[in-house]
C-alpha cells in the first residue's frame, strides 16, 4: 500500500462529510476513490483487467445501495432530474450529451496512436568463437589454428592461385543468393533477410577478423552461434552439411583476395 494515497483518499472523504454532500456525491466519490486506489495505491501494480472485474462489482454494490430505499433513490434522482429537466442547465446538458461520446474516443485514439517500433534487440555481431569445433570429425583449433593454404601464398604462388579459383566457384555457386557479386552483402536474397547478410567489402568485417573465425562462422553458420548476444534470426547457413572442409577454407582465401584485404594475424601473446 502506498500510505500518502490512502490518507489523501482518506481527508477527501473527511472533507465530503463536513460538507454534508448530497449521496450522488457519495456515490461518485466512492466509486472514484476506490478506482483510484486500485489504480495508484499499492506498490505492486494490479492487472488492469482485474481493476475492471474489481470496478464491475463495486459499481453494481454502489447502484444496489443508492437504490434499496425510496428516500435514497430520491436522494440520488432529485438532483439528476434537476440537470435534465431545469432551463438553466440546458448548455451544461448539451455539453454532456457531446462530452461523453468525446471522451470515448479520444480515449480510443490515444489507445491506437502508439507508435509501431520493432523490438529493440542488441546483437553481438562478432561473438567469441569457441576455442576449437568439430568439422566432419576432425577437430579445427580456432585459436592457434591457421589457413591450411595460406603458406603457399608465398611459397607456391601457382598453386595458391588455384585454390583462389576454387574458392570462387564455391562463392560463386553457394554464397553469391545472399552476400551479393561483388560480395557487398546485397544478394538477391537479402530483402527477406534480417540481419542483412555480411558486406565483406566493409573495412569493419573480414579484416577486423581472423580465417579460424570465419571458418567457424562459415562451417556452423547461424545455428552454430551462442546463445549469448542473440537473437540469432540469421539465414547463414551451416556449410559442413554441404561443403568440404578444404572449399571451406578456399572460399575464405577467395574472400580476402577478391576484396583486397589481408586477414587478421594472430595477436602477440595469445596461446
Ligand atoms: C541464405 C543466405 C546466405 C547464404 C547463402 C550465405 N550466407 Fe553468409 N551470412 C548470411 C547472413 C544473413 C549473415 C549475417 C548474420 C550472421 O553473421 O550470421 C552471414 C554472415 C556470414 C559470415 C560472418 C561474417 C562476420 O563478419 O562475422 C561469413 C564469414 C559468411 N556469412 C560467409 C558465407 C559464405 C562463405 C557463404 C557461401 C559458402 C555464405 N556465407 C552463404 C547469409 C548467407
Amino acid at each position: 500500500m502506498k500510505v500518502p494515497i490512502v490518507l489523501a483518499a482518506l481527508a477527501a472523504f473527511a472533507l465530503l462529510r463536513l460538507l454534508r454532500v448530497n449521496l450522488l456525491v457519495w456515490a461518485g466519490a466512492w466509486w472514484l476513490g476506490i478506482y483510484l486506489l486500485l489504480r495508484f495505491g499499492f506498490t505492486a501494480p494490479i492487472p488492469s483487467s482485474v481493476i475492471m472485474i474489481y470496478m464491475g462489482i463495486v459499481s453494481l454494490a454502489i447502484l444496489a445501495y443508492v437504490s434499496s430505499s425510496q428516500p435514497r433513490r430520491d436522494e440520488v434522482a432529485g438532483p439528476l432530474v434537476r440537470f435534465m429537466t431545469e432551463k438553466r442547465y440546458t448548455p451544461l446538458l448539451a455539453a454532456t450529451v457531446v462530452a461523453i461520446p468525446a471522451l470515448a474516443a479520444a480515449n480510443v485514439y490515444v489507445r491506437m496512436n502508439v507508435p509501431v517500433e520493432p523490438p529493440l534487440f542488441s546483437r553481438t555481431v562478432h561473438p567469441a568463437s569457441p576455442a576449437d569445433i568439430t568439422v566432419h570429425d576432425k577437430r579445427i583449433d580456432l585459436d592457434a589454428g591457421e589457413n591450411p593454404f595460406r603458406h603457399l601464398e608465398a611459397s607456391d604462388p601457382q598453386e595458391f592461385r588455384r585454390h583462389v579459383e576454387n574458392g570462387r566457384r564455391v562463392y560463386y555457386q553457394n554464397c553469391v543468393f545472399c552476400h551479393g557479386d561483388t560480395l557487398a552483402g546485397n544478394g538477391m536474397f537479402v530483402h527477406g533477410l534480417d540481419p542483412i547478410p555480411t558486406n565483406f567489402a566493409d573495412a569493419g568485417t573480414i579484416p577486423m577478423l581472423r580465417e579460424t573465425f570465419l571458418f567457424w562462422r562459415i562451417s556452423k553458420g547461424g545455428p552454430g552461434l551462442p546463445d549469448e548476444g542473440g537473437p540469432w534470426d540469421t539465414a547463414m547457413p551451416a556449410w559442413e552439411n554441404f561443403l568440404k572442409e578444404d572449399e571451406m577454407w578456399d572460399a575464405i582465401l577467395f574472400l580476402y583476395d577478391f576484396t583486397g584485404s589481408r586477414p587478421r594475424g594472430r595477436e602477440a601473446g595469445t596461446k
